[in-house]
């Protein structure tokens, strides 16, 4: 009796079940299109479209064509050597045309001008340990970089499209000259700008920069020079980081390059693994590093693969995906980094001499598409970062507090993110993090964040490009 049961009801289980897989394709997806774009595009392309670290959408001649089928190629097959992910597994016909549609609906509106205004910013921030005001210090600014502040109070900021420039009270002064020539194509440009410790005697102005050189016009990598600035101009420049022409890559992604200086008057810099991770792992290229040179581009004795055969001598460290945020404990000496993960990977870690950070043969993340990287997050001999984001904020400069203006955010480590469009606040603890606070979020994306010796903090702020001031409110 119970077997006929069975009989009867088997076939019409699976019939049921078949039906279920050859509808799949035919049934609406779940999610509206906004959601989709929101979810998976907008960490790159941003939230109204414009760009960020990805092309404009908006813009109607197309890298890649510029017809409906064009856009939805695109979107299937990705674009080769790009951070553009193929979503062919990721994402329905159905789904990509609706972006397509999405897409084209966007472009209407920015062509009427009917775009959301930059928002205006806020007068007042009640926080959990100090009131605070945002000042425009500032604007018009075409996506800032790199901010330092002079020891006269001046800053000196990097605009990435190639220009550096100094913004003197509220004056924002013409370009400085001679500035090298930038490769500015997606994540590359007029990148980060250091001061040499010693700058008030030396004048030594750091630049890292991405440049066009190598076998094929498209190659494109990192580099790192200095100068001196003379009457508006740059001036006395030298090399401090070049690579090997074929070095040069049609990749325009994961250039890094944030730049500190130690107490000792040592250069970090980061480069990341400019698209092909494996790069990370192999200590004879200098990609997927954190170098450790001194400020002439030399390489101290005492640095981890000195004197290792095919190693390049000035990493410091390895295993990394992209750090943008390099700062130091000035209490404890500690070397503290941000890297930009895969999606949903985003990293701090405390940077020890000679340490593999495991990009990427661990990580929190995967691929931006929604594929798969590894499900291993741990292994033997490989750092754990002290704290991972998921979802990735894209998190970029840090800098530790140490001004009086906010006593009670004394040697606390302020956090920057992109796509998260905020400023945080983590206090730390024998090398761990305790408590994490938003302080400001929804103002354009965060680059760079400055702490002046007055104690107000610098912010570089993206789309719009400005340059902000938080001061105390009582
Ligand atoms: C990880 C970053 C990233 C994500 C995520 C991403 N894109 Fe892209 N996308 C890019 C980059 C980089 C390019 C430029 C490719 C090039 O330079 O050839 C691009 C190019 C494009 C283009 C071609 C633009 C043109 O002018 O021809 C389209 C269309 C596009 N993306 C749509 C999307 C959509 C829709 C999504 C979400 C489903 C998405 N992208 C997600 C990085 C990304």
């Amino acid at each position: 009796m119970h077997a006929a049961h069975w009989l009867l009801l088997v076939p019409s289980i699976g019939i049921a079940a078949m039906a279920l897989v050859a509808a799949q394709p035919a049934t609406p997806p779940p999610a509206d299109v906004a959601t989709v774009f929101r979810t998976l595009c907008e960490n790159c392309h941003g939230a109204t479209l414009a760009g960020g670290q990805a092309p404009s959408l908006l813009d109607d001649e197309g890298l890649h064509g510029d017809s409906d089928a064009d856009l939805a190629r695109t979107i299937r097959e990705g674009a080769l050597t790009t951070a553009m992910p193929s979503f062919k597994g990721a994402l329905t016909d159905q789904q990509i045309r609706a972006l397509v549609i999405y897409i084209r609906e966007g472009r209407a509106r920015a062509s009427q001008g009917t775009m959301p205004a930059p928002p205006t910013l806020p007068a007042r921030i009640e926080s959990e340990r100090h009131a605070f005001r945002v000042e425009l210090v500032a604007d018009d600014l075409e996506t800032p970089w790199g901010l330092e502040i002079m020891p006269d109070g001046k800053l000196l900021v990097t605009e990435r499209p190639g220009r550096l420039r100094v913004v003197d009270g509220d004056r924002l002064l013409p370009p400085i000259t001679g500035v090298p020539a930038v490769w500015e194509k997606q994540d590359g440009g007029l990148l980060d700008v250091g001061l040499h410790p010693d700058f008030q005697r030396n004048g030594w102005v750091y630049l890292a920069l991405s440049e066009a050189g190598g076998a094929a016009p498209g190659d494109s990598t990192t580099r790192i020079v200095r100068g001196r600035l003379h009457d508006g101009a740059l001036v006395d420049q030298v090399s401090i980081f070049q690579a090997t022409p074929a070095l040069y890559w049609a990749s325009n992604t994961h250039y890094g390059a944030r730049l500190l200086f130690d107490r000792q008057g040592l250069l970090y810099f980061s480069i990341g693994d400019r698209g092909r991770p494996a790069e990370s792992q192999d200590l004879g290229s200098p990609y997927g590093k954190l170098h450790r040179v001194r400020d002439d581009g030399s390489v101290p004795a005492d640095n981890p693969f000195v004197g290792r055969t095919g190693a390049v001598a000035s990493v410091w460290s390895y295993g990394h995906r992209n750090q943008q945020g390099l700062a130091i404990d000035s209490q404890t000496g500690a070397l503290w980094a941000t890297e930009h993960g895969p999606r949903g990977g985003d990293e701090l870690n405390l940077v020890v001499k000679g340490r593999d950070y495991g990009w990427p043969t661990i990580t929190y993340g995967m691929n931006d598409n929604g594929t798969p990287i590894t499900d291993r997050t741990e292994r033997d001999g490989l750092e754990q970062p002290v704290v991972y984001w998921t979802p990735s904020l894209a998190v970029g400069a840090i800098a530790f507090y140490t001004g009086d203006l906010f006593p009670r955010w004394k040697q606390h480590l302020l956090v920057t993110a992109l796509a998260g469009q905020q400023l945080r606040r983590l206090e730390l603890d024998a090398g761990r993090v305790t408590n994490q606070e938003v302080l400001l979020r929804g103002y354009g994306r965060v680059r760079d964040v400055a702490v002046s010796a007055d104690g107000p903090i610098y912010l570089a702020l993206n789309n719009p490009g400005r340059i902000v001031r938080l001061v105390p409110e009582r």
